[in-house]
Protein backbone atom coordinates (compact mmCIF):
# COMPACT_ATOMS: atom_id res chain seq x y z
CA UNK A 1 0.00 0.00 0.00
CA UNK A 2 1.29 3.48 -1.04
CA UNK A 3 2.09 5.30 1.97
CA UNK A 4 2.25 9.16 1.25
CA UNK A 5 4.20 11.63 3.57
CA UNK A 6 1.25 13.85 3.16
CA UNK A 7 -2.16 14.03 2.08
CA UNK A 8 -3.24 17.82 1.71
CA UNK A 9 -6.00 16.71 -0.83
CA UNK A 10 -8.09 14.94 1.57
CA UNK A 11 -7.37 17.54 4.62
CA UNK A 12 -8.56 20.01 2.04
CA UNK A 13 -11.54 18.43 0.87
CA UNK A 14 -13.02 17.96 3.92
CA UNK A 15 -12.83 21.94 4.51
CA UNK A 16 -14.00 22.18 0.46
CA UNK A 17 -17.45 24.46 1.27
CA UNK A 18 -16.42 26.64 3.42
CA UNK A 19 -12.52 27.15 1.40
CA UNK A 20 -14.70 28.15 -1.30
CA UNK A 21 -16.91 30.66 0.11
CA UNK A 22 -13.59 32.68 1.27
CA UNK A 23 -12.07 32.48 -1.72
CA UNK A 24 -15.27 34.01 -3.49
CA UNK A 25 -15.36 36.44 -0.27
CA UNK A 26 -12.14 37.84 -1.10
CA UNK A 27 -12.02 37.74 -5.09
CA UNK A 28 -14.98 39.52 -4.70
CA UNK A 29 -14.02 42.04 -2.01
CA UNK A 30 -11.32 43.32 -4.58
CA UNK A 31 -8.60 43.15 -1.38
CA UNK A 32 -5.72 41.20 -2.04
CA UNK A 33 -3.29 42.47 0.51
CA UNK A 34 -3.56 42.77 3.97
CA UNK A 35 -6.68 44.94 5.12
CA UNK A 36 -9.46 43.34 7.17
CA UNK A 37 -8.83 39.69 6.07
CA UNK A 38 -5.55 38.95 7.36
CA UNK A 39 -6.98 41.28 10.72
CA UNK A 40 -9.29 39.09 11.42
CA UNK A 41 -6.76 35.94 10.86
CA UNK A 42 -4.62 38.07 12.78
CA UNK A 43 -6.97 38.25 16.02
CA UNK A 44 -8.01 34.70 15.57
CA UNK A 45 -4.17 33.39 15.81
CA UNK A 46 -3.77 35.47 18.73
CA UNK A 47 -7.01 34.38 20.70
CA UNK A 48 -6.21 30.43 19.84
CA UNK A 49 -2.36 31.21 21.23
CA UNK A 50 -3.65 33.20 24.14
CA UNK A 51 -1.17 36.15 22.69
CA UNK A 52 -1.54 40.18 23.16
CA UNK A 53 -0.33 40.89 19.26
CA UNK A 54 -0.33 38.79 16.03
CA UNK A 55 1.43 39.84 12.40
CA UNK A 56 0.97 38.08 9.34
CA UNK A 57 3.59 37.97 7.56
CA UNK A 58 4.77 36.51 3.67
CA UNK A 59 6.17 33.70 5.28
CA UNK A 60 8.25 31.61 8.38
CA UNK A 61 11.15 32.95 7.14
CA UNK A 62 10.08 36.36 7.27
CA UNK A 63 8.88 36.08 10.35
CA UNK A 64 12.00 35.50 11.68
CA UNK A 65 13.46 38.07 9.72
CA UNK A 66 11.35 40.52 11.11
CA UNK A 67 11.28 39.83 14.65
CA UNK A 68 15.84 40.14 14.33
CA UNK A 69 14.86 43.23 12.87
CA UNK A 70 12.64 44.16 15.03
CA UNK A 71 14.85 43.61 18.07
CA UNK A 72 17.96 45.22 15.96
CA UNK A 73 20.36 42.26 15.61
CA UNK A 74 22.63 43.31 13.39
CA UNK A 75 26.25 43.42 12.73
CA UNK A 76 28.70 41.77 14.59
CA UNK A 77 25.90 40.77 17.14
CA UNK A 78 25.76 36.99 17.96
CA UNK A 79 22.95 34.57 17.89
CA UNK A 80 22.34 31.15 19.47
CA UNK A 81 20.75 28.64 17.81
CA UNK A 82 20.89 25.37 17.32
CA UNK A 83 22.71 23.75 14.27
CA UNK A 84 19.98 20.97 14.03
CA UNK A 85 17.44 22.66 12.08
CA UNK A 86 16.29 23.88 9.15
CA UNK A 87 18.10 26.54 7.11
CA UNK A 88 16.10 29.63 7.84
CA UNK A 89 16.86 29.90 11.20
CA UNK A 90 20.74 30.67 11.13
CA UNK A 91 20.18 31.90 7.69
CA UNK A 92 18.00 34.69 9.11
CA UNK A 93 20.63 35.91 11.72
CA UNK A 94 23.43 35.86 8.67
CA UNK A 95 21.30 38.17 6.39
CA UNK A 96 21.49 40.79 9.42
CA UNK A 97 24.95 40.41 9.51
CA UNK A 98 24.46 39.03 13.03
CA UNK A 99 26.95 35.70 13.40
CA UNK A 100 25.07 32.51 14.08
CA UNK A 101 26.60 30.62 17.03
CA UNK A 102 25.53 26.99 16.82
CA UNK A 103 24.37 24.98 19.77
CA UNK A 104 24.38 21.11 19.61
CA UNK A 105 21.13 19.21 20.77
CA UNK A 106 20.06 16.65 23.43
CA UNK A 107 19.66 13.38 20.89
CA UNK A 108 16.05 12.35 22.81
CA UNK A 109 14.56 16.02 22.63
CA UNK A 110 16.27 17.28 19.25
CA UNK A 111 16.10 20.20 20.66
CA UNK A 112 18.90 23.26 22.05
CA UNK A 113 21.41 21.54 24.46
CA UNK A 114 20.95 24.50 27.01
CA UNK A 115 24.16 23.82 28.92
CA UNK A 116 26.29 24.00 25.94
CA UNK A 117 24.38 27.56 24.57
CA UNK A 118 25.60 28.83 28.16
CA UNK A 119 29.01 27.52 27.52
CA UNK A 120 29.32 29.77 24.00
CA UNK A 121 28.00 32.58 25.77
CA UNK A 122 30.28 35.96 24.83
CA UNK A 123 30.06 39.71 24.96
CA UNK A 124 28.69 40.26 21.84
CA UNK A 125 25.86 37.14 22.60
CA UNK A 126 22.73 39.15 22.08
CA UNK A 127 19.54 36.60 21.73
CA UNK A 128 18.70 33.23 21.74
CA UNK A 129 16.86 31.74 19.02
CA UNK A 130 15.47 28.14 19.68
CA UNK A 131 13.93 26.12 18.03
CA UNK A 132 10.75 23.91 18.75
CA UNK A 133 11.85 21.02 16.30
CA UNK A 134 9.59 18.41 15.28
CA UNK A 135 6.45 19.76 16.84
CA UNK A 136 8.10 19.79 20.81
CA UNK A 137 8.78 22.61 22.76
CA UNK A 138 12.38 22.99 23.70
CA UNK A 139 13.45 23.38 27.50
CA UNK A 140 11.75 27.03 27.62
CA UNK A 141 12.40 26.99 31.87
CA UNK A 142 16.18 26.95 31.07
CA UNK A 143 16.23 29.01 28.20
CA UNK A 144 13.60 31.52 29.65
CA UNK A 145 16.21 31.30 32.97
CA UNK A 146 19.44 31.69 30.69
CA UNK A 147 18.49 34.71 29.15
CA UNK A 148 16.99 36.55 32.22
CA UNK A 149 20.31 35.81 33.61
CA UNK A 150 22.28 37.13 30.83
CA UNK A 151 20.05 39.88 29.17
CA UNK A 152 19.33 38.31 26.21
CA UNK A 153 16.25 38.14 23.71
CA UNK A 154 14.63 34.96 22.54
CA UNK A 155 12.77 34.61 19.75
CA UNK A 156 11.13 31.41 19.53
CA UNK A 157 11.05 29.17 15.98
CA UNK A 158 7.82 27.62 16.19
CA UNK A 159 7.25 26.79 12.65
CA UNK A 160 7.11 23.27 13.12
CA UNK A 161 5.09 23.73 16.46
CA UNK A 162 2.19 25.52 16.03
CA UNK A 163 -0.31 24.34 19.03
CA UNK A 164 2.37 22.87 21.03
CA UNK A 165 3.02 23.86 24.90
CA UNK A 166 5.76 23.99 27.62
CA UNK A 167 3.79 23.08 30.59
CA UNK A 168 0.27 25.78 30.21
CA UNK A 169 2.12 27.90 28.02
CA UNK A 170 2.06 27.67 24.22
CA UNK A 171 4.71 28.30 22.52
CA UNK A 172 5.84 31.40 20.73
CA UNK A 173 4.25 33.25 24.00
CA UNK A 174 7.33 32.57 26.10
CA UNK A 175 9.75 34.54 24.51
CA UNK A 176 9.73 38.41 23.12
CA UNK A 177 8.55 36.79 19.44
CA UNK A 178 7.35 33.59 18.65
CA UNK A 179 7.53 33.22 14.65
CA UNK A 180 5.49 30.45 12.46
CA UNK A 181 4.98 29.12 9.17
CA UNK A 182 2.04 28.15 7.73
CA UNK A 183 3.85 26.04 4.41
CA UNK A 184 1.67 23.28 3.38
CA UNK A 185 3.48 20.97 5.69
CA UNK A 186 3.35 22.85 9.12
CA UNK A 187 0.19 21.78 11.34
CA UNK A 188 -1.48 24.60 10.09
CA UNK A 189 -0.70 24.07 6.61
CA UNK A 190 -1.49 27.11 3.95
CA UNK A 191 -2.05 27.13 0.30
CA UNK A 192 1.29 28.69 -0.79
CA UNK A 193 3.44 30.14 1.33
CA UNK A 194 2.83 32.39 4.82
CA UNK A 195 3.86 33.35 8.63
CA UNK A 196 2.81 35.24 11.53
CA UNK A 197 4.99 36.66 14.45
CA UNK A 198 3.66 36.60 18.08
CA UNK A 199 4.96 39.16 20.65
CA UNK A 200 2.96 40.53 24.23
CA UNK A 201 5.13 43.61 23.78
CA UNK A 202 3.02 46.19 22.03
CA UNK A 203 6.24 48.72 21.11
CA UNK A 204 7.48 45.38 19.53
CA UNK A 205 4.14 44.80 17.56
CA UNK A 206 3.58 48.58 16.45
CA UNK A 207 8.03 47.92 15.26
CA UNK A 208 7.10 45.15 12.99
CA UNK A 209 4.17 45.97 11.43
CA UNK A 210 5.54 49.01 10.29
CA UNK A 211 8.70 46.66 9.05
CA UNK A 212 6.77 45.12 7.10
CA UNK A 213 5.65 47.21 5.22
CA UNK A 214 9.22 48.72 4.52
CA UNK A 215 9.17 50.64 7.37
CA UNK A 216 6.77 52.98 6.04
CA UNK A 217 4.54 55.24 8.53
CA UNK A 218 2.64 57.27 7.38
CA UNK A 219 2.69 55.73 3.91
CA UNK A 220 5.79 56.64 2.32
CA UNK A 221 7.04 57.96 5.03
CA UNK A 222 10.11 55.72 5.95
CA UNK A 223 11.89 56.07 9.50
CA UNK A 224 12.86 52.76 9.38
CA UNK A 225 14.34 50.33 6.63
CA UNK A 226 11.64 47.53 6.31
CA UNK A 227 10.97 44.92 3.44
CA UNK A 228 7.96 43.49 1.78
CA UNK A 229 6.30 40.82 4.34
CA UNK A 230 2.70 41.51 4.01
CA UNK A 231 0.47 38.29 4.36
CA UNK A 232 -1.93 37.98 1.43
CA UNK A 233 -5.70 38.10 1.98
CA UNK A 234 -6.61 35.35 0.49
CA UNK A 235 -3.95 33.26 2.11
CA UNK A 236 -5.30 34.63 5.65
CA UNK A 237 -9.13 34.05 4.62
CA UNK A 238 -8.40 30.15 3.88
CA UNK A 239 -5.92 29.94 7.25
CA UNK A 240 -9.02 31.16 9.08
CA UNK A 241 -11.17 28.13 7.69
CA UNK A 242 -8.52 25.71 8.45
CA UNK A 243 -7.59 27.37 11.76
CA UNK A 244 -10.76 26.28 13.30
CA UNK A 245 -9.71 22.25 12.63
CA UNK A 246 -6.12 23.49 13.88
CA UNK A 247 -7.05 21.18 17.45
CA UNK A 248 -8.18 18.51 15.85
CA UNK A 249 -5.55 18.43 13.70
CA UNK A 250 -3.16 17.99 16.24
CA UNK A 251 -5.53 15.30 18.51
CA UNK A 252 -4.90 13.34 15.42
CA UNK A 253 -1.53 13.75 14.62
CA UNK A 254 -0.85 13.01 18.87
CA UNK A 255 -3.39 9.75 18.07
CA UNK A 256 -1.17 8.46 15.36
CA UNK A 257 2.54 8.82 17.70
CA UNK A 258 0.23 6.72 20.49
CA UNK A 259 -0.32 3.98 17.97
CA UNK A 260 3.20 4.26 16.29
CA UNK A 261 4.52 3.66 19.27
CA UNK A 262 2.55 0.97 20.54
CA UNK A 263 2.89 -0.53 17.55
CA UNK A 264 6.77 -0.47 17.40
CA UNK A 265 6.85 -1.29 21.23
CA UNK A 266 4.87 -4.55 20.19
CA UNK A 267 7.17 -5.66 17.49
CA UNK A 268 10.16 -5.42 20.21
CA UNK A 269 11.51 -2.48 18.40
CA UNK A 270 14.42 -2.75 21.21
CA UNK A 271 16.05 -5.92 20.24
CA UNK A 272 15.98 -3.82 16.50
CA UNK A 273 18.70 -0.89 15.88
CA UNK A 274 16.09 1.48 16.60
CA UNK A 275 15.38 4.28 18.75
CA UNK A 276 11.76 6.11 18.86
CA UNK A 277 10.69 9.59 19.81
CA UNK A 278 9.91 10.51 22.89
CA UNK A 279 7.60 13.14 23.95
CA UNK A 280 9.56 15.05 26.96
CA UNK A 281 8.33 16.36 29.90
CA UNK A 282 6.52 19.14 30.50
CA UNK A 283 5.64 19.33 26.70
CA UNK A 284 2.64 18.73 24.96
CA UNK A 285 4.33 17.10 21.56
CA UNK A 286 2.03 18.00 18.37
CA UNK A 287 3.98 15.28 16.00
CA UNK A 288 4.56 17.66 13.37
CA UNK A 289 7.03 14.72 12.80
CA UNK A 290 7.60 11.65 14.03
CA UNK A 291 11.21 11.09 13.26
CA UNK A 292 12.92 8.03 14.34
CA UNK A 293 16.84 6.89 14.67
CA UNK A 294 18.36 4.56 12.75
CA UNK A 295 21.64 3.02 14.04
CA UNK A 296 24.35 0.80 12.59
CA UNK A 297 24.37 3.37 9.39
CA UNK A 298 21.15 1.70 8.31
CA UNK A 299 19.03 4.80 7.61
CA UNK A 300 19.76 5.75 4.02
CA UNK A 301 19.08 1.66 3.20
CA UNK A 302 16.17 1.64 5.20
CA UNK A 303 14.90 4.67 3.81
CA UNK A 304 15.37 2.90 0.21
CA UNK A 305 13.54 -0.02 1.62
CA UNK A 306 10.85 2.16 2.24
CA UNK A 307 10.82 3.65 -1.44
CA UNK A 308 10.01 0.46 -3.03
CA UNK A 309 7.69 -0.29 -0.59
CA UNK A 310 6.07 3.09 -1.64
CA UNK A 311 6.40 4.24 1.73
CA UNK A 312 7.50 7.85 1.61
CA UNK A 313 9.94 9.06 4.44
CA UNK A 314 12.49 12.23 4.70
CA UNK A 315 15.33 13.24 6.13
CA UNK A 316 15.52 16.25 8.52
CA UNK A 317 18.21 17.07 8.15
CA UNK A 318 21.05 15.69 6.22
CA UNK A 319 23.39 18.08 7.00
CA UNK A 320 23.98 20.36 10.57
CA UNK A 321 24.28 24.06 10.02
CA UNK A 322 27.44 24.41 11.22
CA UNK A 323 28.52 22.32 8.13
CA UNK A 324 27.00 23.92 5.84
CA UNK A 325 29.46 25.25 2.75
CA UNK A 326 28.26 28.83 3.23
CA UNK A 327 29.02 29.18 7.13
CA UNK A 328 32.52 28.09 6.17
CA UNK A 329 34.32 31.15 7.06
CA UNK A 330 32.78 30.80 10.86
CA UNK A 331 35.25 30.13 13.42
CA UNK A 332 34.69 25.85 14.11
CA UNK A 333 32.03 24.87 16.43
CA UNK A 334 31.82 21.32 17.12
CA UNK A 335 28.25 19.70 17.64
CA UNK A 336 28.47 16.01 17.87
CA UNK A 337 24.77 15.17 18.21
CA UNK A 338 24.11 17.18 15.95
CA UNK A 339 26.12 15.48 13.04
CA UNK A 340 25.26 12.22 14.73
CA UNK A 341 21.66 12.61 14.35
CA UNK A 342 22.53 14.16 10.22
CA UNK A 343 22.84 10.58 10.08
CA UNK A 344 20.61 8.51 11.82
CA UNK A 345 16.96 10.63 11.53
CA UNK A 346 14.09 9.09 9.37
CA UNK A 347 10.76 11.22 9.53
CA UNK A 348 8.10 8.73 8.59
CA UNK A 349 4.86 10.02 7.40
CA UNK A 350 2.07 11.15 10.57
CA UNK A 351 -0.32 13.18 9.08
CA UNK A 352 -3.47 13.53 10.10
CA UNK A 353 -5.63 11.84 7.79
CA UNK A 354 -3.47 8.78 7.87
CA UNK A 355 -4.77 5.51 8.42
CA UNK A 356 -3.79 3.36 11.18
CA UNK A 357 -3.81 -0.06 8.42
CA UNK A 358 -1.05 2.74 6.97
CA UNK A 359 0.27 2.92 10.15
CA UNK A 360 0.48 -0.90 9.92
CA UNK A 361 2.13 -1.10 6.92
CA UNK A 362 4.84 1.53 7.68
CA UNK A 363 5.75 -0.28 10.58
CA UNK A 364 5.81 -3.57 9.28
CA UNK A 365 8.09 -2.66 6.70
CA UNK A 366 10.50 -0.88 8.89
CA UNK A 367 10.82 -3.81 11.73
CA UNK A 368 11.01 -6.59 8.69
CA UNK A 369 13.81 -4.60 7.74
CA UNK A 370 15.87 -3.94 10.29
C1 LIG B 1 12.34 25.29 11.85
C2 LIG B 1 11.90 26.12 10.69
N1 LIG B 1 12.14 27.45 10.70
C3 LIG B 1 11.75 28.24 9.70
C4 LIG B 1 11.11 27.74 8.60
C5 LIG B 1 10.76 28.66 7.46
O1 LIG B 1 9.41 28.70 7.17
P1 LIG B 1 8.91 29.07 5.68
O2 LIG B 1 9.15 27.89 4.84
O3 LIG B 1 7.46 29.37 5.87
O4 LIG B 1 9.66 30.27 5.25
C6 LIG B 1 10.82 26.37 8.54
C7 LIG B 1 10.13 25.81 7.36
O5 LIG B 1 10.39 24.74 6.91
C8 LIG B 1 11.23 25.54 9.61
O6 LIG B 1 10.99 24.23 9.59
Amino acid sequence: MAVPLLDLNTQNQSHSDALKLAFERVVGSSQFILGHEVASFEKLVAQRLGSEHAIGVSSGTDALLLALMALEIGPGDEILCPSYTFFATAGCIARLGAIPIFIDVHADSFNLDVADAASKLTSKTKAILPVHLYGQSADMGAITELAQERGLKVVEDCAQSMGARWKDDEVGTIGDFGTYSFFPTKNLGGFGDGGMLVTNDVDLADKARVLRVHGSKPKYYHKLIGGNFRLDALQAALLSVKLGSLNEFLEQRRANAVYYLKSFKSQRHQDLPLILPTEMEHCWHTWNQFTIRVMDGKRDALQAHLKKYEIASEIYYPLSLHQQECFRDLPAMPCHVSERLAKECLSLPIYPELSRKMQDEVVEVVTDFL
